[in-house]
């Protein structure tokens, strides 16, 4: 067996010792939506360090925690706090963890991020369902030798967020009356935030909003037909004539802000799947 594979392996047959539950749905959390974490019925919680061959996360303000449990009655697995390239792992750790919720048998990812709008027509605060992507991060977690027994050589990206999920989520936004915008993510590879010409650029080719993450889980997610749902909560604004200071502090305010419409759409859309 080759040795991403035995990894992969070895993580998974860690955490289903951990549990008796069985999840098809994962989600993995970004900066400040810890508070879904409440809303789960906790069966065990694994921090990260403990997991063999799981990266660490490094930043402030990510847990780093493997939670499963119970959301609405649905057995879910959930990344508590995620890991980026701009820590220094490659796309193929920051993958890790979807590929291990894949031989755990998860059918269904969540991904919640932060993000910056470049939509004029957003506010901080927003949610918008990723319906697309633009990779500008440089890189691609599936490079080097394919895992066969993970997916083909050259995967499909024609409906990399599922067409079904985003109906659901449109679904729930409407029965639970909270705004929610749809747009196309830019993933960069960061830490250092956008210029005001690369704002100006990023707009111009197409982008709605812009962040650091999220861009290799879902095309490894979509190596291993995955079907996911993305969410970014917009954080702050990026538009090039009124380009603010960055503040961490204050995307984690706002982020914090918009957790609870966050989660009943997570919830709502946990409630419709078939699991
Ligand atoms: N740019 C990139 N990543 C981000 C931003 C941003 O403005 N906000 C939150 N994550």
């Amino acid at each position: 067996m080759e040795s991403l594979e035995r990894k992969i392996q070895d993580a998974s047959d860690y955490l289903m010792r951990k549990t008796t539950l069985r999840p098809k749905i994962g989600i993995i959390l970004g900066t400040g939506l810890n508070e879904l974490i409440s809303a789960l019925e906790m069966e065990c919680n694994i921090p990260y360090s403990e997991i063999p061959h799981f990266p660490q996360p490094t930043v402030q303000f990510h847990a780093g925690n493997f939670v499963v449990g119970l959301l609405k009655g649905k057995a879910v697995m959930v990344m508590q706090g995620r890991i980026h390239c701009y820590e220094g792992y490659s796309p193929q750790e920051v993958a890790f963890p979807v590929w291990v919720m894949k031989n755990c048998g998860v059918q269904y990812l969540i991904i919640a991020n932060a993000a910056g709008g470049l939509n004029p027509g957003f506010v901080a605060g927003d949610i918008m369902i990723i319906t697309d992507h633009l990779n500008l991060m440089g890189f691609n977690p599936l490079t080097g030798k394919n895992m066969e027994s993970m997916g083909v050589r050259f995967p499909d990206m024609s409906e990399p967020y599922s067409q079904e999920l985003i109906r659901m989520a449109v679904e729930v936004s409407l029965a639970e009356n909270v705004v929610i915008k749809k747009g196309i993510y830019v993933g960069i590879l960061g830490p250092s935030l956008e210029t005001a010409a690369e704002t100006k650029f990023l707009r111009m080719i197409g982008a709605d909003a812009v962040g650091m993450s999220t861009i290799p889980e879902v095309i490894a997610a979509a190596h291993c037909r995955i079907k996911v749902l993305g969410l970014s909560v917009i954080s702050n604004l990026n538009i090039p004539e009124e380009l603010k200071p960055f503040s961490i502090e204050e995307v984690v305010r706002t982020v914090e802000k918009a957790t609870p419409r966050l989660v009943k759409i997570v919830q709502g859309v946990i409630e419709k799947l078939d699991s």
